[in-house]
């Protein structure tokens, strides 16, 4: 199988990977380390629109980007139409995206306290409503959701979301309540399919080749969220797989069972490199070890050096850190 492109509306892919938008983790640095290893698209982590239109300093963090970060969605969820249409007149929010993304599928209590993200499922007339605010900017659009809030409601939720006049929607092949320990069920990506004629992107439990292919056997584009964090290059493992260079069934470094640590540790270096260059003293350290933990993996002591990490304290010994762990394991 040769790898697929995908087009958003008028927006072409240079292949159908996706990297999912994840609170605490796609920020640019990470979203930078997935694209050079071969994610064609990315998102922002979830913003409310609210906190958006206050355009204080943490949103505008969540929001940066550079040239090289692109084509990028901005991931958005709420509840008041009105916000959104003020969210549209202020052009200067939201120009630099490629892609406006409606979060319907976020199932925190705080997210869905508020009526936004997966319980706008339960009221497609609002999803819909939205959709055609956000359309007005002429850009893309796209509508993340899960099968339901609930109970699966998929078909109805993607057939309002294609009248709507979205130009893409991705499933996430769960319930609102589903945990991540129940299997995302893919026989529902290749229903949606069957249900809309615009671009489906299947999402859920994709962690290796193998997994990105059968999603692509019914989807037009797989999205990878949890098999990226601390293993950016899952995405060039897919690839390759899916150009048929590698035979890659094997489950992701991250998972423990193969791996190649020292590519892994300059990803890590990267990470946190580019955490330096793009925030500086405004970095968030809680963030950074959370995320940069998470490369600590698959090689013996890994344990001790992630609860090392966790303990550093600025950039100074954030560098030392890295360049001992660097020689301690040559
Ligand atoms: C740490 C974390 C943060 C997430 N944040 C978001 C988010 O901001 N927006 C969103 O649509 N989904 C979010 N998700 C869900 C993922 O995008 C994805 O739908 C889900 O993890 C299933 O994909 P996976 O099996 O590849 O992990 C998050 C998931 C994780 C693990």
């Amino acid at each position: 199988m040769v790898v697929k492109t995908l087009k958003i509306g008028k927006l072409k892919l240079k292949n159908s990977l996706v990297l999912a938008p994840m609170v605490d983790v796609t920020d640019l640095p990470f979203r930078l380390l997935c694209r050079r290893a071969g994610a064609a698209l990315a998102f922002t982590e979830m913003i409310y629109v609210n906190a958006i239109l206050h355009e204080n300093e943490k949103t505008k963090q969540m929001m940066k980007t550079c040239k090289e970060d692109s084509p990028l969605g901005l991931q958005i969820t709420g509840n008041d139409v009105k916000e959104f249409e003020e969210f549209v007149r202020r052009k200067k929010l939201w120009e630099k995206f490629d892609i406006i993304d409606l979060n319907c599928g976020c199932p925190s209590t705080r997210i869905v306290g508020t009526k936004a993200g997966c319980y706008l499922l339960r009221d497609t007339e609002k999803i819909a409503a939205i959709i055609k605010i956000l359309k007005t900017t002429g850009k893309p659009i796209t509508v993340k959701i899960r099968l339901g809030f609930l109970k699966n409601d998929v078909l109805e939720i993607a057939r309002a979301i294609e009248k709507a006049g979205a130009d893409a929607i991705t499933v996430h092949a769960r319930l609102s309540n589903d945990a991540y320990s129940k299997k995302a069920d893919w026989s529902w990506l290749a229903r949606v399919k069957k249900e809309v004629k615009i671009p489906v992107i299947g999402n859920g439990d994709v962690f290796t080749g193998e997994d990105a292919s059968k999603v692509l056997e019914v989807c037009d584009g797989v999205m990878i969220a949890r098999g990226a964090i601390g293993d950016p290059l899952v995405f060039t493992r897919v690839l390759d797989y899916l150009n048929g260079t590698k035979d890659n069934k094997l489950a992701t470094p991250n998972r423990g069972a193969v791996g190649d640590f020292y590519n892994n540790l300059e990803q890590f270096e990267g990470y946190l490199k580019m955490e330096k260059k793009y925030f500086g003293t405004d970095a968030d350290f809680g963030k950074i070890k959370y995320v940069g933990g998470k490369f600590l993996r698959g090689f013996a002591g890994a344990s001790q050096k992630r609860d090392e990490f966790m303990k550093l304290k600025g950039w100074k010994e954030i560098e030392d850190f890295v360049l001992e762990l660097g020689n301690g394991l040559v």
